[in-house]
């Protein structure tokens, strides 16, 4: 029976597996199991070969009050908990501290001892505290590595700036134990979307003109698996609809791949009406041409093509009785405010994010993105920022105005 931890007023249940991998800082994860269990967690400890080098198994034993597990196939322990039920047991699992050999093995989805196996079997919300050289750290592949395991939906605590074991100052000191504490308390409090179903669609359509060419938008789907991301991390069953991009959808997303506007239409319809929240991030084709059923050859100067207008899911999605929460974005070159303010109106909408697009930072492909919220009563600027943060933003406001809408 989980205990309960509590933070700010939150109380919520909660058993934390932390996993020690080998680094200087893994003495500074025993006080970290203090804290944790302070709070009420029940803390089991997983730690790798090179950590027990550094640290005595028993320090954790005797502080979480449970087993120490190191090895991936432990006879003994196989019957009792095995990795996988160990992985089940976890509400949160935390790496600290987490070496450029770890982090590189939980993004590449190694699995050759028990932590990177545990990492790969996890279904809860995953933390990792790096600790290492600060050289390390800034290496292009660390890096890489950091921002992969970002977009997998992990929350990277630290590193400090500071003096370092090896002697050298930088980048690269595991936080603090308190603040990792904090964190992990933190962000349990904001799985504000538990329970809660939510479809979000991203990324572009492909309108085909002929077999072989296709009308499409500079859309990278980015801002929607960001969504996809934060809805994850607080604790929703995610459904992504998706137009074609060349990211790689989060894990334990339900994803539905789509083309064009008319699949991504029926993909939507199909399953809004089962959703708690609707969220239109894809940049649906408003046209869609004729499609000539030979390719089109190259003969007068100058041709004509007709189009067709698309089925708008996002009214659509509004009109359903029940309907989901229904969120839509608007993307504008000019009179931003004005069009956002008729589409939520139009459309019948929940909130509206309307972003810039057409310029040099923020909308369409790019890292970052400003959002300017609306709903019936009110409006919220969310400032220009990495798009894994703004997503966070804007669910944590989905909720609140859902909160509200249903109080
Ligand atoms: O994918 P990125 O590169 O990260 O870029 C992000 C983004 C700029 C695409 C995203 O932030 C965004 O603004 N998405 C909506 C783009 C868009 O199509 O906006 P719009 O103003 O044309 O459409 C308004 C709303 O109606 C949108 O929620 C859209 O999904 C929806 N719509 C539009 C047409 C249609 N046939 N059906 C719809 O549901």
């Amino acid at each position: 029976m989980p205990v309960l931890l509590t933070f700010t007023g939150i109380v919520i249940n909660k058993h934390i597996l932390l996993a020690v991998s080998g680094g200087i800082a893994a003495y500074k994860s025993a006080e970290l199991v203090r804290l944790l269990r302070k709070q009420g967690a029940e803390v089991r400890v997983v730690m790798t070969r090179s950590a027990l080098q550094f640290v005595s198994p028993l320090t954790f034993q005797a502080l979480s009050g449970n087993p120490v597990h190191s090895e991936l196939l432990d006879a003994g322990a196989e019957h009792v908990m095995g990795h996988i039920s160990l992985a089940r047991w976890a509400d949160a699992l935390i790496i600290a501290p987490a070496t450029a050999n770890t982090l590189a093995k939980c993004s590449h989805g190694l699995a050759d001892d028990l932590l990177s196996t545990l990492y790969l079997a996890a279904t809860c919300p995953v933390y990792v505290a790096p600790a290492m050289n600060q050289a390390m750290w800034h290496k292009t592949v660390t890096q890489e590595n950091i921002h992969k395991l970002k977009s997998h939906g992990v929350t990277v605590i630290g590193p400090e700036p500071g003096e370092q074991a090896c002697g050298e100052t930088g980048f690269g000191r595991m936080s603090e134990p308190a603040k990792i504490c904090r964190c992990l308390l933190a962000e349990s409090g904001s799985r504000c979307l538990s329970g809660l179903k939510v479809l979000i669609s991203a990324g572009p359509t492909r309108e085909p003109l002929d077999p072989v060419r296709y009308l499409t938008n500079r859309s990278s789907g980015k801002m929607g698996y960001a969504l996809a991301n934060a809805a994850l991390n607080a604790g929703a069953k995610v459904t992504l609809v998706s137009g074609p991009v060349a990211l790689t959808a989060p894990d334990h997303v339900d994803l539905v791949s789509v083309e064009t506007a008319a699949q991504m239409h029926a993909a939507v319809m199909s399953k809004a009406a089962e959703h708690d929240i609707y969220i239109g991030a894809a940049a649906v084709a408003d046209y869609s041409p004729v499609m000539r059923e030979q390719k089109i050859k190259k003969q007068s100067e100058q041709i004509t093509l007709t189009l067709q207008k698309t089925r708008d899911i996002l009214a659509e999605v509004a009109q359903l009785s029940p309907r989901p929460f229904t969120v839509g974005f608007a993307a504008e070159t000019h009179d931003l405010e004005h069009y956002a303010q008729d589409k939520l109106g139009r459309k019948n909408l929940d909130m509206i994010a309307a972003n810039w697009v057409g310029r040099a930072t923020g909308g369409f492909d790019s890292e970052q993105n400003a959002l300017q919220v609306f709903w019936q009563q009110g409006q919220k600027t969310l400032a220009m920022t990495d798009k894994n943060q703004l997503a966070e933003q804007l669910i944590r406001l989905i909720s609140e105005r859902m909160e509200h809408k249903n109080a």
